[in-house]
Order: structure tokens, then sequence, then C-alpha cells
């Protein structure tokens, strides 16, 4: 079966498996700090989705944030990139706004995107030169909206350091306006949608954006880290991405903060 016909399948199956154990109780309990939280659903999604995969596609690999493929370094073959609930917090504390995501790379190149927000039905799906579609409707390619008039998301929390507090600060200074949804795919969605122009983080893993730059790049959109480095498959980087306009803008704030440069590559290990 076609690797993208069937992800979309197993994304949708996924998200009616979430739906039916959230109403259910579920265990929470806390990762890298407190309120860094992963609960039953998480574990149990990625189980889900990760036998699926094996049981169609034995051969493919696959990376999961609760814990598969660890061990998986090298970019060889066919690899899922999986979130099972981005925007757990959004999941624990108000049981709507958030997703599933999906990236599948093939020789490390992009193959396609999916993102499916659970509790509206939504599927944002994209297979590399193809266009990118919410449900069945074609999305529409990146318009040139420059910063100051376009909101932004960023994740508040990430930023508060005194290292990042500068060039961020004047970045959300210089927009519009600045939204946090607490689900970076999601917030990919969003910018597919051209609901917002850029998002911003100081920290996202691969799972975290896997699915939503193959989306976005598909419409246009550019995603890189605060150098305008392109993102790697296998570990934690900043993210940066919206219309090449504003994309180029952004980067601008980030190009001669050498603080800022010190503290990412530390924080990074880069
Ligand atoms: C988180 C969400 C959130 C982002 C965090 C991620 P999770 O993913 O994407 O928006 O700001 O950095 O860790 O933990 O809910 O899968
Ligand atoms: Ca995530
Ligand atoms: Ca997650």
């Amino acid at each position: 079966m076609d690797i993208y016909d069937f992800g979309k399948g197993l994304i949708v199956e996924a998200g009616s498996f979430i739906e039916k154990h959230m109403l259910e109780s579920f265990h929470i309990d806390s990762k890298s700090n407190p309120n860094d939280l992963v609960t039953d659903v998480d574990k149990e999604t990625e189980n889900f989705i990760y036998n699926q995969i094996l049981e169609h596609f034995p051969e493919h690999r696959i990376v999961g944030e609760e814990g598969h493929g660890e061990d998986i370094n090298d970019d060889e073959g066919v690899i899922w990139i999986v979130d099972p609930i981005d925007g757990t917090l959004n999941f624990v504390h108000q049981a709507e706004h958030f997703a599933i995501s999906i990236g599948v790379f093939i020789d490390g190149k992009p193959y396609c995107g999916l993102i499916y927000d659970c509790m509206k039905h939504d599927l944002y799906h994209a297979k590399f030169g193809e266009g990118a579609y919410l449900n069945d409707e074609p999305l529409h390619r990146a318009k040139n909206e420059p910063l100051n008039s376009s909101l932004i998301a960023v994740n508040p929390k990430r930023i508060l350091g005194e290292a990042t507090r500068d060039s961020f600060f004047n970045i959300m200074a210089e927009s519009r306006s600045v939204r946090s949804y607490g689900s970076a795919a999601l917030e990919f969605a969003m910018l597919a949608k051209g609901q917002i122009s850029a998002l911003l983080f100081f920290r996202l893993y691969p799972w975290d954006y896997a699915g939503g730059i193959i989306l976005t790049n598909e419409l246009g959109y550019i995603s890189s880290d605060i150098y305008g480095a392109s993102l790697p498959l296998f570990n934690s980087t900043s993210v940066i991405s919206g219309n090449p306009k504003i994309h180029e803008e952004i980067l601008q704030y980030f190009k001669d903060d050498k603080a800022l440069h010190e503290y990412h590559d530390n924080f990074h290990n880069l």
C-alpha cells in the first residue's frame, strides 16, 4: 500500500484511539521537570502507531517521542518521526487543541507530513511536490506578510531567560501581536492555513516539527534554526518558520546576538 495513504488512515485511527482512551481515567507522570508531562495515552498511542507501521512495513524505522528509535541516528531508508500527542499539557488541562504529528523521510528526504487535530477531526497532509491539504481542501501558498503586520507564535516559557530575552523580545515587539497555542504541530497547521505568519521556538525536537516542516514547505514557507540552517532529524534545535519575507526579517534579529548564539549552541550541544 502507498505510504502516504496508509499514513493518512493510520493517523486518523490513532486519533480515535486517543479519543476513546481519554474518556477513561489515565495516569499522568512527569519527565524532565514537573511541568513536562506524559500520560499512558501518549505511550499507548505511540505503541499503537509503531505496531501498525511495522505490521504493514516491517523494514521501516520509527522514531517516537516516547522512546521508540532512540538508537537511530542515520537517515537510510524509510523513517517515520512520530509525536503521538503534541500538546500534552493541552490534552491534560483542556482536553482539546492537541495533535498527532508524523513526518516520513526516505533516505533523509521529506516524503510526507501529517498532522491530525484529534478533537476537531482535521487532517493536515502533504506529500512532497503534490501540494498541502486540510482534509480534502487544498491549502494556499504563503503570502509574504511582513513582521509588523503579522501574528506570530512563540513558546513564552522558553524565552524568559536572560540570553534569549533581547532578540526574541524585539521580534515580538515589532510584530502585530503574539500568540501561544501550546502545540507546535498545530502552530505549523495554523501557519499552513495563513492564520499566523511565523512561529519561533528556542527548542523543539524532530517529532515536534517533522510533520509541520513537510506540510508548510509544500506551501512555500521556510523553516530553519536561528542561523538559517536546515533542521536536523535526530536532535533538538531552535525553529524559525515563516513566509520567506518574515523568515529573513526574523533571522536578522538573531544575526549579531553573540550571547544568544553561545547559549543556543551550549543548550543544543552543537
Ligand atoms: C510540546 C509542544 C509545545 C512546545 C514544547 C513541546 P509535547 O510538545 O509542542 O507547543 O512549546 O516545546 O515540547 O511535549 O506536548 O509533545
Ligand atoms: Ca511535541
Ligand atoms: Ca508529545
